[in-house]
């Protein structure tokens, strides 16, 4: 069984949709929520699925990237996982960091990679004119929202939509994308899984 801890700095959706897929013959079990935010609402939501929680608060390391991650490193390895989740967390790691999860760190982006990495991306994306938007997992590498993409869905972007209801809506796609991911990472698989799946032409 494969242990899985998963980092968040907000609300916790994905993190709960990740944690909710963990059950049965799935290859993998969440040992421990991190949050770098101690008023992360998600937090709340680990406890309440019975998972460990851990705080390791960025601000209690000001200018000083490589403490706060020694204590992120430190946290993690005291509950041994196999693969860290992203979801949510909104603290960029550094190369010392993510070199030591290489190929078991997994990240959630809302948007088709490799277009708009970074911040504000469903605003980008209207800005831009797309007619279409999505969300990527991906495998976690030095450089930002970089990595091997393992999964993408897609949404149409409708006259009327803005950088919420375009969040909203790709929010619940999220929710099943990245549990269909970590499900086959779990067991060494990296083919990319692709959402919404289309239906076979009659
Ligand atoms: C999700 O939309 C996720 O894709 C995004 O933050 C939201 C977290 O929601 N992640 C990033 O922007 C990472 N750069 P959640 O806390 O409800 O899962």
């Amino acid at each position: 069984m494969k242990r899985v801890a998963i980092l968040i700095s907000g609300g916790g959706s994905n993190m709960v949709a990740l944690a909710n897929s963990m059950i049965g013959d799935h290859p993998a079990r969440p040992v421990v929520v991190i949050s770098n935010d101690p008023k992360a609402g998600g937090l709340a939501k680990a406890r309440n699925l019975g998972i460990a929680t851990a705080i390791v608060d960025h601000r209690e390391y000001p200018n000083d990237r490589n403490a706060f991650e020694g204590v992120l490193h430190a946290t993690l390895e005291g509950y041994k996982p196999d693969i860290v989740c992203l979801a949510g967390f909104m603290r960029i790691l550094t190369e010392g960091f993510t070199a030591r999860y290489e190929g078991r760190m997994l990240n959630i982006h809302p948007s088709l990679l490799p277009k708009y990495k970074g911040l504000h991306t469903h605003a980008r994306a209207l800005e831009a004119g797309d007619a279409e938007h999505g969300c990527s997992v991906h495998e976690v590498t030095a450089a930002l929202d970089d990595g091997p993409v393992l999964g993408q869905a897609r949404i149409a972007i409708e006259d009327g939509d803005t950088p919420d209801t375009l969040a909203s809506r790709l929010l619940s796609l999220e929710h099943q994308l990245y549990p269909a991911v970590l499900r086959r990472f779990a067991i060494g698989d990296r083919a990319p899984v692709y959402l919404p799946i289309s239906e076979p032409i009659p």
